[in-house]
C-alpha cells in the first residue's frame, strides 16, 4: 500500500482522527491525501497532500481542517463515477472515511459497487453509529450541552421558570439522555420513545402544587419540537416557560480527553486494518478493545436501551 485518502464530516475530535491517520501513515511509509469538503472533492477532485508536519497543532482544534459538505451530487451514480475516477487518476489505494451515517454509507457504496478499499470511522454527535458503543465527537457534544445546561439551571431557579432546552440528536436520543441524566434534569423526550406530553405535564403540576419551582425539560430535536413542547407546557399549566436550543455549539469546540483518546486509536486502527487488506469495514473501541463491524451493519438504526437512564432520571429528580 502506497498511498490513501482521508475525507471527513464534521464534530469535535474529526481533526485529531486526521492526525492519527496520517501519522500512522508516515510511520508505514503510506502517503496521504486529504480530500476537501467530502464527497463533494472526490467529485471535484479537490485534494491535498497530508505530510505528517501539516497535521501538528491540530489535535485540540474542533470541526475539520479538511471542510466538509453534504455532498447530494455523490448520490447520483454520475458523481460515484467520477469520485472513483478521482480515486484512479490519484492512484488511491484506498480511503478511510471519518463520519457518521451517510458517509459511512457512501463508504460502504465506494466499497461495494466499486470495488473501492474503504474503511470507516465513527463520528457523529449523534453516536447512532449501529455496534460502535462511541462515536468520536459524542462526548465532546454532551459536554458542551452539560455546561450551558447548569448556565441554564441557574436562571431557571432564580426566577422560578420551566425550561425547555433542545439538544441535536436527529434519530438517536443519546445527547438527550445523557445530558437529563448528568444534568439533573426532570423530564426528556427522545425520537425512540413516544412523547406523552399530558403526563409530562401532569408531573409538573403536581411538583408544582408540592413546592417544586423549576424544571427542565430535554427535548432531542428528532422527537418533537422544543418550541411545541414549551406552548403546551404554557397551555397546561400556566407556569412560566422559556425555550432554548442549544444547537450547533453542540457539534464544534474543543473535543474532550475521551474524544482525542477514541480519535487517536480508532484513527490509527484504521490504517492498520486498510494496509492489512480489510475492506468495507467499520472500526469501533468496544470494552476497551479495539473491533471492527461490517459497514453494512454499521449504517443499520441503533438501538439504544432508554428504559434504565429514562427510570434513574425519574427516581433521580
Ligand atoms: O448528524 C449530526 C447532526 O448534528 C444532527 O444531530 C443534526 O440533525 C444534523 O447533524 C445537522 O446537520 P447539518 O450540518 O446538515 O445541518
Amino acid at each position: 500500500m502506497k498511498k490513501i485518502g482521508v475525507l471527513t464530516r464534521d464534530c469535535a475530535g474529526i481533526n485529531a482522527a486526521i492526525r492519527a491517520v496520517v501519522r500512522t501513515a508516515a510511520f508505514h511509509n503510506i502517503e496521504v491525501l486529504g480530500i476537501i469538503k467530502g464527497y463533494d472533492g472526490l467529485i471535484d477532485r479537490d485534494l491535498i497532500e497530508l505530510d505528517r508536519h501539516s497535521v501538528s497543532g491540530i489535535l485540540n482544534r474542533g470541526g475539520t481542517i479538511l471542510k466538509t459538505a453534504r455532498a447530494k451530487r455523490f448520490l447520483t451514480a454520475e458523481g460515484q463515477t467520477q469520485a472513483v475516477k478521482t480515486i484512479a487518476e490519484n492512484d488511491l489505494d484506498g480511503l478511510i472515511v471519518i463520519g457518521g451515517n451517510g458517509s459511512l454509507t457512501g463508504a460502504h457504496i465506494l466499497a461495494t459497487e466499486y470495488q473501492v478499499p474503504m474503511i470507516g470511522v465513527p463520528a457523529t454527535i449523534d453516536n447512532d453509529i449501529n455496534g460502535v458503543k462511541m462515536s468520536i465527537g459524542a462526548d465532546s457534544a454532551v459536554n458542551v450541552a452539560i455546561e450551558a445546561l447548569d448556565k441554564i439551571r441557574d436562571t431557571a431557579t432564580s426566577l422560578e421558570r420551566v425550561f425547555v432546552v433542545e439538544v441535536m440528536g436527529r434519530d438517536c436520543g443519546y445527547i438527550a439522555l445523557q445530558v437529563a441524566l448528568a444534568g439533573g434534569c426532570e423530564e426528556v423526550l427522545i425520537p425512540e420513545k413516544e412523547t406523552d406530553m399530558e403526563s409530562i405535564c401532569a408531573d409538573i403540576v403536581e411538583g408544582s402544587s408540592q413546592g417544586k419551582i423549576s424544571w427542565i425539560v430535554i427535548v432531542a430535536e428528532g422527537s418533537t419540537k422544543g418550541s411545541e413542547v414549551a406552548d403546551t407546557i404554557v397551555k397546561e399549566t400556566g407556569l412560566e416557560t422559556r425555550l432554548s436550543v442549544l444547537g450547533y455549539i453542540q457539534r464544534g469546540g474543543v473535543p474532550t480527553a475521551f474524544d482525542r483518546l477514541l480519535a487517536a486509536r480508532l484513527g490509527s486502527f484504521a490504517v492498520e486494518i486498510l494496509k492489512d487488506g480489510q475492506t468495507d469495514m467499520c472500526v469501533g473501541y468496544t470494552d476497551k478493545k479495539l473491533i471492527t463491524i461490517p459497514l453494512e451493519q454499521a449504517i443499520q438504526p441503533k438501538k439504544i436501551d432508554y428504559e434504565r437512564d429514562y427510570r434513574l432520571i425519574k427516581i433521580l429528580t
